[in-house]
């Protein structure tokens, strides 16, 4: 197991606890009986809650686990996922409600009502299927935030075609890997996106990424930059269609059919321990059951009161779980926001709160820090008082953030909800629930009724207060991935080797339970890092550098970081002893990184050395970079093939920013 930091290790110390009000609590939709009542039985618990759907036929068993690691929930039972989260709220009398504020980067906006969600679904639908399109195909989906992205996810959801989002930033070679690996028959992108108030290609990266692609039939494109992006959009006739061409004059009627609650719902690729991205597979029943849940009871949402915003992008499960499904399953009226949070200014989130009344807000830690940096008496120009629910996820959130957050957004009264989970739980597994829980800052506390997790030794034994070890989910839960898409290998090995003999689920992070039993989540455990809440795996980022012509070897470590939690810090070996990597060298691998996979990935430093640490078996040990990385004293280095590899590496150091 990998050391924690020294940074993770003073979350521990914190230990004020933050009650909900009275108030607060009284109007709770989770209230502390809902922990026994699952404890009780918690198939008929996940019953009860898959009750949130409407089914076209009932299952007859809740959960078929005797093919573990492969879950069946919900077993014989059909829905339509789109159908629950569009169509159901207008047959019930509300389709003039909201669901979408959607706001333009530039200021443009667009309030979409459920009715008018129907339409564009329905049209979006019927367009797919007249491309051929058909259930159990795959559409590769590259947008930003435009409601398009919304509207191209539950077309797919609705004719049960598989929907694979890859983040806008990502790099044309990522795409393609994505693309290949799921033989997508479609992908629907843009022509262009704003960032930072100027327009950048969409479209011409789509098109390097598919050169050559063989099983790519059509290119669908959104107008969204138009003129304002330079040059003209790389065109293939035959193959690219413009969205408005395409979908306006579709029928507005689409009849959504009945998918067995185990058919899948979508693809998400995300970065496990090798450079090769795992595909990672959800369905449709006990994804779209836990998502609701969960946005119900950690949110406290009540449907037609709140307005709700989660300033995650669709590209991140985050998006799928709490912009698309959950929250549109509950008949959210939420804020969908394309930009970044300083265009034009630093205010930018606080005045669409202010504007839209926003009641609960769901960010990521390395913002909350951002915000901290770029100081208090921004936020406090606006009226904040609307906000009565926050939360955090992506990362650990250092109780400086957490008390920032709370004393500075929510008016030093609001439930914060800290929500640990991953791509591959689909949805919260340990948070608060924000009428029950005295809250510690720093800490996710409590797996949610009806999850059980645990922390565990080497052996697979639950550890006692106090103690640290792996996050293992003992149980499974309806939103559990499905699978790595193509690699059943794969999904074993990741997850369900590490402790085969207790079946347990290995999550790969590393926590501590406190002496109340409150569990802690201290970072990963294997060679992932998390950067601003994404995850980049260090053999990713050392197979680009490697491919880079003047590199001969590198190693990749996360360092800690006081604004991104970690920062990626690189050792590269040049080829031909050209250990005189200038700060050129430096800026030139730096892009070449995030050309390979995208800007995310670019490494905050690039240390050129003349060695690398490696142990007689030829391991690199990142623990001793790590140790030069975050500038502290190198420990033990024994193990070490050659000992004194560490003073070459120090005393050579040529670094670059
Ligand atoms: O290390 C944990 C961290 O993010 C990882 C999952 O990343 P991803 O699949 O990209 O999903 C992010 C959004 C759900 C976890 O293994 N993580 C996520 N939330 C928290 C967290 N670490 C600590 N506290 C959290 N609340």
């Amino acid at each position: 197991m990998t050391e924690q930091s020294p940074a993770l290790d003073n979350l521990l110390t914190e230990s004020r606890t933050f009650p909900p009000s009275e108030e607060f609590a009284a109007q709770a939709n989770a209230k502390a009986d809902l922990y026994a009542e699952a404890d009780a039985d918690r198939e008929a618990f996940w019953a009860k809650q898959a009750e949130r759907l409407t089914w076209d036929t009932k299952w007859t068993t809740v959960l078929d686990w005797t093919n573990a690691p492969f879950a069946k929930w919900f077993v014989g039972g059909k829905l339509n996922v789109a159908y629950n989260c569009v169509d159901r709220h207008v047959e019930s009398g509300h389709g003039d409600q909201v669901a979408i504020h959607w706001v333009g980067e530039p200021g443009d906006t667009r309030d979409i009502t459920y009715a008018e969600l129907k339409t564009e679904v329905s049209k979006a639908a019927n367009a797919l299927t007249s491309l051929g399109v058909t259930a159990g195909d795959v559409v590769a989906i590259q947008l930003q935030m435009v409601p398009e992205a919304i509207f191209a996810m539950l077309a797919c959801a609705r004719i049960g075609a598989l929907h694979s989002v890859v983040f806008g930033g990502f790099s044309p070679t990522a795409l393609r890997a994505r693309v290949d690996d799921a033989a997508a028959k479609l992908v629907i992108t843009s022509d262009g996106q704003f960032r930072r108030g100027k327009a950048a290609p969409m479209k011409a990266n789509v098109d390097e990424a598919l050169q050559g692609a063989e099983t790519v039939e059509k290119v669908i494109v959104v107008k969204r930059t138009g003129d304002q992006l330079e040059g003209e959009v790389p065109w293939t006739e035959g193959r690219d269609l413009w969205w408005h061409d395409l979908v306006d004059g579709q029928s507005e009627e689409h009849t959504p059919e009945a998918f067995d609650s185990e058919h899948p719902l979508f693809i998400l690729y995300t970065s496990g321990t090798t450079g090769k991205p795992k595909g990672i597979l959800h369905t449709s029943g006990g994804y779209l059951t836990q998502t609701a849940y969960t946005h119900h009871n950690v949110f406290d949402h009540k449907a037609g009161e709140d307005v709700y915003w989660c300033t995650a992008d669709i590209g991140w499960i985050t998006g799928h779980s709490y912009i698309v499904y959950g929250p549109l399953a509950n008949r959210v009226t939420q804020v969908v926001y394309e930009g970044t949070p300083n265009t034009p200014h630093e205010g930018r989130h606080w005045e669409i709160i202010q504007k839209y009344k926003v009641s609960i807000y769901y960010t990521a830690p390395t913002l909350i820090r951002t915000f901290m940096k770029w100081g208090a008496e921004i936020p406090e120009k606006y009226d904040l008082s609307s906000l009565r629910v926050l939360g955090s996820v992506g990362e650990p959130i250092n109780p400086e953030a957490w008390i920032w957050y709370r004393e500075n957004i929510g008016a030093g009264k609001t439930p914060i909800v800290d929500t640990w989970w991953q791509t591959e739980t689909g949805a919260i597994m340990i948070s608060p629930l924000p009428g029950v829980t005295a809250a510690k800052p720093g800490s996710a506390q409590k797996a949610l009724p009806g999850i059980s997790a645990k922390v565990v030794d080497d052996q697979g034994n639950e550890v006692g207060p106090g103690g640290g070890g792996y996050l293992v989910l003992d149980k499974p839960w309806p939103s559990m991935l499905r699978g790595v898409w193509g690699d059943e290998e794969r999904f074993k090995e990741t997850y369900w080797s590490r402790f085969s003999e207790q079946g347990f689920y290995f999550a790969g992070d590393g926590a501590k339970y406190d002496n109340d039993g409150d569990v802690w989540l201290l970072g990963r455990v294997d060679d992932v890092m998390n950067v601003s809440g994404h995850r980049i795996s260090t053999t990713e980022v050392e197979s680009a550098l490697v491919s880079h012509p003047t590199v001969a070897e590198a190693a990749v470590v996360g360092a800690t970081d006081p604004t991104t939690g970690q920062g990626i810090v690189a050792f590269v070996i040049l080829r031909g002893n050209a250990v005189d990597g200038g700060d050129e060298a430096v800026q030139e691998l730096r892009n070449h990184v995030a050309k390979e996979i995208g800007p995310i990935a670019k490494p905050r430093q690039i240390m050129v050395v003349p060695e690398l640490p490696k142990t007689r078996s030829g391991k690199i040990m990142r623990r001793l970079l790590r140790d030069v990385a975050e500038n502290r004293q190198v420990g033990d280095v024994t193990t070490l093939a050659d000992s004194s590899v560490m003073d070459l590496i120090s005393s050579g150091l040529k670094s670059g920013k």
